[in-house]
């Protein structure tokens, strides 16, 4: 299983970054649940606030595109990508190889935008399931079902980040599962360790179903 974890970092110059308050505890609590199942895990980690589980391997990375190059190379030996990362959508167009003082600071970055890893690997799909997050702040069933579509997902896990209980940094998560062929399950307030349990129950359903 390849799961991916925590946010992407876009720098500015050696000191600073763009980035997102992403900790990495969803995708941790994930590979930890499937190495736990007897999967071999491989975890593909942004600058995470939580340690990698001990018997998964962890590529460490730092930006989207790096993200993408480590996803693209390690796809072929999956049978599932669950892709819980905080890609951050845009980078800054200039990188500064030296730290960058207030006078030479720009009023105005300008940024271009990174590539959309599931939708770059789409094409490779294959038969492997596909699973991704949402991250919302309104119209949360909608906007995931779009998602679904244009990512070419077998699931995906949306949840409402505006909510204290739930999103980036909590231990909890309140979700809600939406696929191509169901009904929205909305699930109750789970800890991340909870909702990754549940997130491999559907996964593992699925593989036995497709294998008949
Ligand atoms: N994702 C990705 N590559 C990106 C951005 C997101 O693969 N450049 C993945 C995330 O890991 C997640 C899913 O796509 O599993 C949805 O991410 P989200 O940030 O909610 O959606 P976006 O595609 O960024 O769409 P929007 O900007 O409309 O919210």
């Amino acid at each position: 299983m390849l799961v991916t974890a925590g946010p992407t970092r876009e720098p500015v110059d050696p000191v600073r970054f763009i980035s997102n308050p992403s900790s990495g505890r969803m995708g941790v609590a994930v590979a930890a649940a499937a190495v736990r199942r007897g999967h071999d895990v491989v975890l593909i980690a942004g600058p995470m606030n939580v340690p990698p589980p001990d018997q998964a391997r962890c590529v460490r990375v730092t930006t989207a595109q790096e993200m993408l190059a480590a996803v693209e190379r390690e796809l072929h030996a999956s049978d599932a990508l669950i892709m819980t990362a905080a890609v951050a959508d845009f980078r800054p167009k200039q990188v500064s190889e030296h730290k960058l003082h207030k006078q030479e600071m720009p009023a105005r970055l300008e940024l271009e935008r990174n590539p959309d890893i599931l939708a770059t690997v789409a094409a490779r799909k294959g038969d492997r399931l596909f699973v991704g997050f949402a991250a919302e702040t309104q119209d949360i069933v909608e906007n995931a079902r779009r998602k679904l579509a244009a990512k070419r997902l077998d699931l995906i896990v949306a949840n409402d980040v505006s909510r204290p209980d739930s999103g980036f940094g909590t231990d909890t998560n309140r979700v809600i599962f939406l696929a191509a062929d169901t009904e929205p399950e909305h699930l109750p307030l789970l800890s991340k360790k909870q909702v990754a349990e549940r997130i491999l129950d559907w996964i593992e359903q699925r593989a036995t179903r497709a294998r008949g």
